[in-house]
């Protein structure tokens, strides 16, 4: 018998199509900062996007590993267009925000079902948005502290 439920099937498999989507939304800011050869704030969204395909992955993985089922829906249209730096950071912010609640709701659903081996699997992803809410609000703070001057943002925008 599968450990994963039909429910916790779908729900993982309507996260991957957000996960892909997340990377997708950072590739278009990725796009837009190249374009405007902020090549550091590029390079940091391109690094996000491919966390969020890694993210998407971990639940794949998962769903095999526990003898469900993959599938994989279509994820729509990004933008490529921003008006301007302080949009594009926002976006970001709202979107790991949102990203944050489904996980949230995944585990709530995990704890409904006393679905453990999802419980355990899913507190990855708990301290994971810690981590990219705090990233993407320090995104802002410093934007902020450098007075809004893309240039000089992009300059000390060296990370790892
Ligand atoms: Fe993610
Ligand atoms: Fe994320």
């Amino acid at each position: 018998m599968a450990l994963i439920s039909k429910e916790m099937n779908d729900a993982m498999n309507a996260q991957i199509t957000e996960e892909l989507k997340s990377g997708y939304v950072y590739l278009g800011i990725s796009l837009w900062a190249e374009e405007r050869s902020m090549h550091n704030y590029a390079a940091w969204m391109r690094k996000q996007f491919k966390e969020e395909y890694e993210h998407a992955e971990r639940f794949m993985k998962y769903i095999i590993a526990t003898g469900g089922h993959v599938e994989l829906k279509a994820i729509g249209e990004v933008p490529t267009v921003y008006p301007n730096t302080e949009a594009t950071i926002k976006v970001t912010i709202e979107h790991e925000e949102f990203i944050t609640k489904k996980i949230r709701g995944l585990l709530e659903l995990a704890h409904e079902k006393k679905e453990y081996e999802a419980i355990n699997m899913l507190q990855w992803f708990v301290n994971e948005q810690i981590e990219e809410e705090s990233q993407s609000n320090e995104l802002m703070a410093t934007y902020e502290l450098q007075g809004k001057k893309d240039g000089l943002w992009d300059h000390h925008l060296h990370r790892e």
